[in-house]
């Protein structure tokens, strides 16, 4: 079994992910870099840890489907005996961005299954495995950290179904935060602005105009480090008497101005 702590990172190959798992190897997490579509891209992040003189394996699967769901902890058990934070990732946005009068079933399907069910679940196979080892005492604790959106709270007509999957998350983060406090678990959302990363490459020019006309009073793209350091601050304990909390890295974006 390692002596480090481990994280499992989901969608790690890319983006906010890969972020957090750089920022985890760093500090001197052994990380397991999930991903569903992009070996080459996981890969370069594992290598990336091993040259800071880190650890971390790369492991494939659709956090949407049940099976890749075990297989990602099975997995993480082989190869290094526990598991101490779960960062609940990748996500994915709604498919062709259509008008709430013209969405499909088929986005609302798969951004449900990769942006809630397979959280949902990933969480409750990772917390029953963090119970059992909290129970025999081969962990003190654990961390269970969900990333959301700013888009939980602040509605796109072209993207209902991915606003949709982010409020629940919020509420998804309060239920384990409240069955799992018993046990030293703590779960947080972390939820972040607009941040540079495939899935805002496409509508870089419009967040471009935005930002310049101060849409947020941080006036910059936000940037997957900018995420990892929330999330490598609340998984090393730097909010011992909180859980259930969300955290904004978005710029000051939420910020209500008369
Ligand atoms: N970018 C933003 O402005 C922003 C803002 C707020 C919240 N977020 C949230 O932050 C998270 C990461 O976003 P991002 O911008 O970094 O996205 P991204 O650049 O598109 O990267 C997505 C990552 O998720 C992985 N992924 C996609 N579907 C998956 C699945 N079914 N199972 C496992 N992994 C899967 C991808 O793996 P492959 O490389 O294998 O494809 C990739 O590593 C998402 O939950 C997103 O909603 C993003």
């Amino acid at each position: 079994m390692s002596k480090r702590k481990v994280a499992l990172v989901t969608g790690g190959s890319r983006g906010i992910g890969r972020g957090i798992c750089l920022e985890l190897g760093r500090a001197g997490y052994d990380v397991v870099v999930n991903y569903a579509t992009r070996p080459d891209a996981a890969d370069e992040v594992v290598e990336e840890i091993d040259k800071a003189g880190g650890c971390a394996v790369a492991v494939g699967g659709s956090v949407a489907v049940a099976e890749d769901r075990a297989v990602l902890l099975a997995k993480t058990l082989d190869r290094f005996g526990r598991i101490d934070v779960l960062v609940n990732n990748a996500g994915i946005t709604s498919q062709g961005r259509k008008d709430i009068l013209k969405a499909t079933e088929e986005s609302w399907d798969v951004v449900f299954g990769t942006n809630l069910k397979g959280p949902f679940f990933l969480t409750q196979l990772v917390a029953n495995e963090m119970v059992r080892e909290i129970g025999e005492k081969s962990i003190a604790g654990g961390k269970i950290v969900n990333i959301s959106s700013i888009s939980a709270h602040t509605i796109s007509l072209n993207r209902a179904d991915y606003c949709m999957t982010k409020t629940a998350i919020g509420t998804m983060t309060k239920l384990y935060a409240q069955r799992l406090a018993e046990f030293g678990i703590g779960v947080f959302e972390i939820c972040p602005g607009v941040i540079e990363s495939d899935m805002t490459a496409g509508v870089k020019e419009k967040y471009d105009r935005l930002i310049a006309e101060g849409l947020w009073p941080i006036r910059r793209w936000g940037r997957p480090d900018d995420v990892a350091k929330a999330v490598l601050a609340v998984v090393s304990d730097s909010f011992p008497f909180s859980t259930g909390d969300c955290i904004n890295v978005d710029g000051g974006f939420h910020i209500r101005t008369l």
